[in-house]
């Protein structure tokens, strides 16, 4: 069994929404509604940790008596939040960290995302990723190029990311500096040398960062509502 974190304590400051960004509303709920109900209808999947705004008042929302729904108050950076509500899950193999502001995620790309792990004893994590599409170039800081990297080899990586729960713990246990430079869960399983997939999903899987992001996401989940498959 997997059990899920969702990760939804982010302020949005670069949305500059009037309340926390996974509090925004979307196609009539909150944008962290999108991905839990995907994440709810994902099959093995036992609890689901939110982490929400430390210092809001704790959300409530209706879902399904099947699944254990948990919220935690989340820390000051992302890595803090994965960490906290961690420690409220309860202890399954497997643990699925997904951020809130990717509200496109379906339960085809969960279930392709934990079974790379699931199937495999020598995979310690898997990322849901997309093919590069755009030539990307290295440059110093004068704006000069210094190389075309070989887009053949380049994923754009998403959430959600899973974990060997061991494989997390361990590389949880890290410095302050070292989760505030990781960019993601999955490069800090890499620095511990630990065997990580890329899993092929497409673009659609959009995070929402910016106003333009969240338009696009609107009409995205528009399409969605007749076919949420
Ligand atoms: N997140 C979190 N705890 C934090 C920071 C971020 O749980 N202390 C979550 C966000 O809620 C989001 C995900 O991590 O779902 C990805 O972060 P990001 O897109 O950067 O969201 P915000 O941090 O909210 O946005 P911004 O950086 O613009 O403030
Ligand atoms: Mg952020």
């Amino acid at each position: 069994m997997t059990v899920a974190l969702l990760l939804a304590a982010g302020s949005g400051e670069r949305l500059g929404a009037d309340r926390p960004k996974a509090w925004v509303p979307v196609g009539g709920r909150p944008l962290f509604g999108w991905s839990l109900d995907a994440i709810a209808r994902t099959e093995s999947i036992s609890q689901v940790v939110i982490a929400f705004p430390p210092g809001g008042p704790e959300p409530e929302v209706g879902v399904g008596a099947a699944l254990r729904v948990e919220f935690v108050a989340g820390g000051a950076s992302r890595s803090e939040s994965v960490r906290l509500a961690l420690a409220a899950a309860h202890d399954d193999e497997l643990v699925l960290v997904h951020d809130a502001a990717r509200p496109l995620v379906t339960p085809a790309i969960a279930r392709a995302v934990i079974d790379a792990v699931a199937d495999d004893p020598d995979v310690q994590a898997a990322t849901a990723a997309a093919p590069v599409t755009d030539t990307i170039k290295r440059a110093s800081a004068e704006h000069v190029v210094a190389e075309t990297l070989q887009r053949g080899a380049l994923w754009s990586i998403q959430t959600p990311q899973v974990f060997r729960r061991e494989a997390l713990d361990r590389a949880l246990d890290a410095p302050a500096e070292v989760l505030a430079a990781a960019t993601d869960d999955a490069s800090l399983i890499e620095q511990n040398g630990g065997r990580v997939l890329v899993v092929p999903t497409t673009a659609e899987n959009i995070k929402v960062t910016t106003a333009l992001d969240l338009r696009l996401a609107e009409l995205l989940l528009a399409g969605r509502r007749d076919d949420p498959a």
